[in-house]
């Protein structure tokens, strides 16, 4: 079993314990819209579960996710998945034939660089833990591992690191890309919490593929949505055979359209709350005993701590933060070359787990026998 997964926790056990602060996931745990709930409600009051969605999801979902991107204009549609991460897994394995070599960070999110390598792939992570790179990919350091036929995974904002990548810097990326006729996919999971962001596919539209999560900002992580969204031609090559032909879940597609609807009003509430626990979390790192939080103001939910040089590994950190009912993650589950030296911890929960974070930091003094 590879490291990483040899460290992560039994999420059987974490959803037991009932009092438990989940800032280990990115997942949002705040009372969601009323709107969704009552999408759920009605949906399954329909008994909507006894159907089949199809394949490539409802219409109107599909239209909603295109229209929030605003990638109507460039032609791209969107196909809806089980997850992102459903999603990212079709993608990999439908491409790779074609692939060279598939591009990622390190730190990053591991999981498509392991579907394409179970497909022969091979799989170049280039380190970004450096300040003076602004901790993401530079064009400079993409220009000497990139050859014909790549694709590049461009995760933005970068989890767990909380970076992003202005619009020059995309053009840079993109000279390069289409220069080797490679694909870009741009992982947007957390798109909706940067103060700005800009899309590959406005960009380089012929040749990028856009991921899309409803886990994160609409809190939706157990009910398993998101879409990829693509031109005719990389797309097309997507539709012909879905992963689920059977189509995702039916109720989650409901609870997403009732949230797109409401997008505006939930937005501004979530991005206030995220921000303020990014502060008190912030704040209970600098009064505590070590720690360093990387990339401020992070443009996801979640903030990179460094950890390193007193003694504590990162996994040691998340046990004892555990041990104080706080679930964040160790950065061994993200990164190959530092995880031992970084700890993430999620944002967007109530402020009273942000408050027990910075009381639990506090506590972590002597360094773990
Ligand atoms: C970068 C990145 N992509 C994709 C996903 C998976 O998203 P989903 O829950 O929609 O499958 C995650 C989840 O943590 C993520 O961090």
């Amino acid at each position: 079993m590879p490291a990483a997964l040899a460290t992560a926790p039994s999420f059987e056990e974490l959803l037991r314990r009932k009092d438990l602060a989940w800032m280990g996931q990115n997942t949002t745990h705040l009372e969601p819209p009323p709107e969704v709930v009552a999408a759920l409600l009605d949906s399954t009051r329909r008994h909507e579960f006894q159907f089949y969605a199809p394949a490539l999801g409802l219409e109107e979902l599909r239209e909603l996710i295109v229209a929030d991107l605003g990638l109507a204009s460039a032609g791209h549609t969107a196909m809806i998945t089980d997850g992102a991460v459903g999603g990212l897994h079709h993608i990999c394995t439908a491409l790779a034939p074609g692939l060279s070599r598939l591009i990622t960070t390190d730190p990053g999110w591991p999981w498509p660089g392991r579907f394409v390598q179970l497909q022969g792939v091979p799989v170049t992570a280039v380190e970004v833990y450096s300040g003076q790179a602004g901790y993401k990919l530079t064009a400079a350091a993409l220009a000497e591992v990139i050859e014909p036929r790549s694709l590049l995974y461009l995760i933005d904002p970068l989890n767990p690191l909380g970076s992003s990548y202005r619009r020059e810097e995309l053009e840079a990326i993109v000279g390069l890309a289409r220069a080797n006729e490679a694909i870009v996919v741009h992982d947007c999971t957390y798109r909706h919490f940067a103060d700005g962001h800009t899309l590959v596919a406005e960009l380089y539209p012929e040749a990028t593929l856009t991921t899309y999560s409803f886990s994160k900002w609409l809190g939706l992580a157990g009910l398993r949505l998101g879409a990829i969204v693509g031109g005719p031609g990389l797309l097309g090559r997507l539709t012909q055979t879905p992963a689920n032909p059977l189509g995702a879940n039916i109720q989650a597609q409901r609870a997403a359209i009732a949230g797109l609807r409401v997008k505006e009003p939930w937005l501004r509430e979530l991005r206030r709350v995220n921000r303020r626990n990014q502060q008190i979390v912030t704040e209970g790192v600098e009064h505590g005993p070590f720690g360093r939080v990387l990339v401020q103001p992070s443009q996801g939910n979640f903030l990179a701590v460094d950890i390193g040089g007193h003694g504590w590994t990162a996994d040691q950190v998340g046990a004892a933060m555990l041990d104080r009912d706080v679930f964040i993650r160790s950065g061994t589950y993200q990164s190959p070359g530092f995880g031992d030296r970084v700890v993430k911890v999620s944002t967007s929960v109530p402020a009273a787990w942000a408050e027990r974070f910075a009381a639990a930091w506090a506590e972590l003094g002597d360094r773990p026998q």
